[in-house]
């Protein structure tokens, strides 16, 4: 039984890569060879590159992992931050949007999805993804139409038990948003626009992958799964 983790570099991709080798085998994926075996060593998993620019056929892909090896779960931690005014936004950059955050999501899922009878598959939205946020036109794409291809797919692979759900977190403390929060100002700004003023972290989305690729949440497919400090929905006084 194996889980994959792609985008395993990342702040969220590492956490969870870590907290998953303690007990079970992983394949680590990513884009960047020498961080990849880095971490693949430090944590004593196999791992495989991709490059969304590239992609080779699906089946080839998925020959990353051994044909007899059931897959558990799938995590795809591959994401970006772009907030740009529309009319601001170059044909490249919202193609490259789509490609990390909508893309990756299909290339991973379609690749492995035949071979994961009673397993789960997690992607990670945005509060961009429900609530119109203004200058997120490129993510608020992106991720929307993530969480409709998750929705799509719980549907069809139900047959099978495999569960398909979709992370939405609010602005956390990662890569993609250092410079968003590198003075105590900014950092500042950000909290006060959550209902529960903090910025979040790999903390606050541990817990709900786990309970997601666990057994608890046999019954759960389909959905998004907002840890936003209640953005997209809650508006207090
Ligand atoms: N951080 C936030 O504020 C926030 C808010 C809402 C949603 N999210 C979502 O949460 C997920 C996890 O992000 P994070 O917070 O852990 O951010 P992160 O630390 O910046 O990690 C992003 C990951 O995406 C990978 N990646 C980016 N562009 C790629 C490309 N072209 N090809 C392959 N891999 C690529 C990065 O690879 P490298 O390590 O090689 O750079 C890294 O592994 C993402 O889907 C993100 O969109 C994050």
């Amino acid at each position: 039984m194996v889980y994959i983790v792609a985008g395993a570099t990342g702040v969220v991709g590492s956490a969870i890569s870590k907290e998953l080798a303690s007990e079970n085998e992983v394949i680590i994926i990513g884009r960047d060879e020498e961080k990849l075996s880095a971490l693949s060593k430090e944590i004593d998993v196999e791992y495989s590159t991709i490059d969304l620019d590239n992609t080779i056929e699906q089946r080839e892909f998925s020959k990353i992992v051994p044909d007899d090896k059931e897959i558990k779960g799938l995590v795809n931690c591959i994401g970006s931050i772009l907030i740009k005014p529309l009319h601001g936004t170059k044909i490249e950059e919202f193609e490259d949007v789509i490609k990390v955050n909508l893309f990756s999501s299909y290339y991973l899922l379609s690749s492995f999805a035949r071979r994961m009878k009673n397993g789960s598959a997690i992607f990670f939205s945005s509060v961009a993804g429900t609530k119109g946020l203004s200058n997120h036109e490129a993510i608020a794409a992106a991720k929307a139409g993530l969480e409709g291809m998750a929705r799509s797919a719980a549907a069809s692979y139900a047959k099978d038990n495999l569960r398909v759900n979709v992370i939405a977190p609010g602005l956390l403390d990662s890569n993609m948003s250092q410079r968003l929060l590198a003075t105590e100002q900014a950092r500042e700004m950000s909290k006060s626009i959550y209902p529960i003023p903090k910025i979040g972290d790999f903390n606050d989305i541990l817990p709900v992958v786990k309970w997601l690729l666990s057994d608890d949440s046999k019954w759960v497919t389909g959905q998004t799964i907002h840890v936003d400090g209640g953005l997209s929905t809650v508006k207090p006084r």
